[in-house]
């Protein structure tokens, strides 16, 4: 089997691959080497299991292999779901060295990867994600955890995989809506530090929306380097990777406070980058123009550029619930120019206020 791309994160002794290519699910010998002990727990959904799971367990016939099929949704990203997991850990004398599997999208990751962290203080895993969203971001980088009522992502571990596969070839079967969401992230990698990338992205988001194989795999290499890179340099996020959650203040807000599930996280993500990008543009970093091409490209990945309509208070209690807040400050990710990102906290509330209010 062809193994397209491999990267690596760079994270001494806890340095992974990362595979991405067609067909890779059932490769046998891209897991072996990452797997501890002879016990696997596969960890899906009800809509990705009925999909992939089979052809994962046969590439798994070495070892004694389960399975976990949680319910699908961002709404079920909670404790209580992570919980399901935990029972059926014990109920099966799992030890510790025994090894997960998250197989589907962020959701599945993210809590695959927290209960890793979480049982008997730490065992193996390994992402298989099956989303755009995923194999671009999520499946990259050791970020694991859950929503709280309160606030999205704000229970969790950095905690990083053995591995990652990404079979592109999983795709196929992912609707439109979530295709888009995944370009949100794409599209961010360039917005924060790669201009290159980000023309490339212009020039070539209509054959990306198509589905062409050859510009997704490009866009989904890029982007996995692109993060991997910020992750080798900054890992638990005391600095540069915080330029990574360019959009994810208004567009946690957005989910949060729309209800989770409503608002994809790509689509909440696109919507956040251009509020993002239009208050850079307030706070006289960017031009109307520049302004207009981020527009224009999250227009041209098929999501919704207009966000919810939400009192500026709803907006700003909303994202005062923040991993970056400091000191009850909200501090922002915006943009010095295209291609270059900054982490921003001393910008008048009142005009933070005033922009938000465009939207009740
Ligand atoms: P998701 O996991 O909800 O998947 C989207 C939908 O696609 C789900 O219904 C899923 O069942 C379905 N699906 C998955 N693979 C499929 C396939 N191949 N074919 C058909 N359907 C498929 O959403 P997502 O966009 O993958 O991930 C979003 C989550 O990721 C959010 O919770 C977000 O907070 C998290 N996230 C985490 C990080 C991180 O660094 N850990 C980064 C970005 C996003
Ligand atoms: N998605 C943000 C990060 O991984 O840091």
């Amino acid at each position: 089997m062809t193994i397209k791309t491999e990267l690596q994160v760079s994270l001494d002794e806890r340095s992974y691959p990362i595979y991405i290519g067609s067909g890779l699910l059932g490769d046998a010998a891209l897991y072996r080497p990452f797997i501890a002990g002879k016990r696997v727990m596969i960890v899906s959904n009800d809509t990705v299991a009925p999909l992939y799971l089979a052809l994962l367990e046969s590439a798994l016939s070495d070892y004694e292999v389960s399975s976990v099929i949680l319910p699908d949704g961002e709404q079920f990203k909670t404790l209580d779901t992570v919980n399901r997991i935990f029972d059926d850990l014990l109920k099966g004398r799992f030890d510790r060295q025994s090894t997960l599997i998250a197989l589907g999208g962020g959701v599945v990751g993210d809590m695959t990867g927290f209960a890793a962290a979480c049982y008997q203080r730490g065992i193996a895993f390994i992402q298989v994600p099956t989303t755009l969203l995923s194999q671009v971001d999520s499946s990259v980088g050791g970020k694991t955890g859950v929503n709280h009522p309160l606030g999205k992502n704000m229970i969790g571990a950095f905690y990083q995989p053995r591995s990652v596969v990404a079979d592109t070839r999983t795709l196929s079967t992912l609707d439109d809506r979530q295709l888009s969401a995944g370009l949100a992230e794409i599209i961010k990698y360039g917005l924060i530090n790669d201009i290159e990338f980000l023309q490339w992205l212009e020039n070539n988001m209509p054959a990306l929306v198509a589905r062409d194989e050859e510009a997704l795999a490009w866009a989904i290499e890029r982007s996995c380097k692109d993060k991997a890179d910020i992750v080798a340099q900054d890992e638990k996020e005391s600095g540069v990777r915080a330029l990574l959650n360019l959009g994810h203040t208004f567009g946690h807000a957005i989910e949060a406070g729309a209800g989770y599930g409503v608002w994809l996280h790509g689509e909440a993500v696109g919507a956040g980058m251009l509020m993002a990008a239009e208050f850079s543009q307030q706070l006289g970093m960017l031009t109307s123009a520049d302004v207009e091409r981020v527009q224009v490209l999250i227009d041209a990945a098929g999501l919704p550029i207009q966000p919810p309509a939400f009192t500026a208070e709803a907006y700003l209690d909303l994202m005062s619930v923040d991993k970056k807040a400091i000191n009850g400050r909200i501090r922002l990710v915006l943009l010095k120019a295209l291609g270059d990102a900054q982490v921003v906290a001393d910008y008048p509330y009142e005009q933070l206020q005033n922009y938000l209010q465009k939207f009740s």
